[in-house]
């Protein structure tokens, strides 16, 4: 096996619970953004819908994880060049099996994100909607949850029940949320104090302020065009937007124990499937 990288990754699951309220263009944009402030960005698309990394971006994946894992290539061979350069690793359909893997299999994954991660400094992670075993297996092994919330009540109803799973069934302390499609400041506040509300009521997590991404016309017009709004419009209000919430993140303490290391974070993915 290559040897282990030990340069700590910051890991971050996009998550939302509910369809729709753009985790995907979260996660690419924030991808692009952080790109630009000179992160290698890696991102897994860990969603199997239809308006996936690929999709959105307008590419054409050639070999997936599942010839990785069926031993035909190297994780490498995968990636994809995405906007900015950042790294993508398409979604397919061995991410399934991924999470269903024997001893051996494990082995073999941790040792192929091994044989990338000298390539990266980010890794972000895109999940599909929903609390399913398998989104949760992502939020659990990453060290950031970044649960993306519209002020609108089924978003924060959605986004309040994934935060409860992951509080109560799987014992997570921390989430942090960032309010999507917000038209005033009043809007983004709102999204974090009616969860705050509730979360500090009723659950023992914290929920931290990751800031708020506008409503723009932009995106969806970047999104017509398969490209990323911080790339085709930089100047748009969106995009500074992105830029901040980079920096921010960019910002986050990344710890110096085992959880900053890609390892682990696979170690994990597979571990907490299997005892779930
Ligand atoms: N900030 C925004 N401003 C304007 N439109 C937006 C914004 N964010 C998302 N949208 C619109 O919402 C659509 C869905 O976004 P996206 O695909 O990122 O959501 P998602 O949460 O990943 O959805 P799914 O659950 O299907 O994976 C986008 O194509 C775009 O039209
Ligand atoms: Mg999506």
């Amino acid at each position: 096996m290559e040897q282990s990288s030990k340069n700590p990754i910051q890991v971050i699951a996009v998550t939302g619970g509910k369809g729709g309220v753009g985790k995907t263009n979260v996660s690419v944009n924030l991808g692009v953004a952080m790109s630009k402030l000179g992160r290698r960005v890696t991102l897994l698309d860990a969603d199997l819908g239809l308006a996936n990394v690929d999709v959105l971006l307008g590419l054409k994946p050639q070999k997936t994880l599942k010839d990785v894992l069926d031993g035909s290539c190297r994780l490498g061979e995968v990636l994809l060049e995405g906007p900015g350069g950042m790294n993508i690793v398409p979604a397919a359909s061995g991410l399934q099996e991924m999470v269903k893997l024997g001893p051996r299999e494990h082995a073999g994954l941790i040792g192929a994100f091994s044989d990338i991660a000298h390539r990266m400094d980010v890794l972000i992670i895109d999940t599909a909607a929903g609390i399913s075993d398998e989104v949760v297996s992502f939020l659990c092994a990453a060290q950031e949850i970044l649960v993306v919330a519209c002020n609108e009540p089924t978003s924060i109803t959605d986004s309040y029940a994934l935060i409860k799973v992951l509080s109560q069934r799987y014992g997570v302390q921390r989430v942090r949320v960032v309010a999507n499609m917000v038209r005033s400041d009043e809007d983004a506040n709102a999204v974090y104090d009616k969860l705050q509300n509730v979360a500090e009521r009723f659950l023992d997590v914290t929920l931290l302020h990751a800031g708020a991404i506008s409503y723009d016309d932009h995106l969806r017009r970047a999104v017509q065009k398969q490209r990323s709004v911080v790339e085709l419009y930089p100047t748009s209000r969106i995009s500074g937007d992105f830029m901040r919430l980079a920096a921010q993140v960019d910002g986050w303490p990344i710890p110096a124990s085992a959880t900053g290391h890609l390892e682990f974070f696979v170690e994990q993915l597979v571990r907490d499937v299997r005892s779930s």
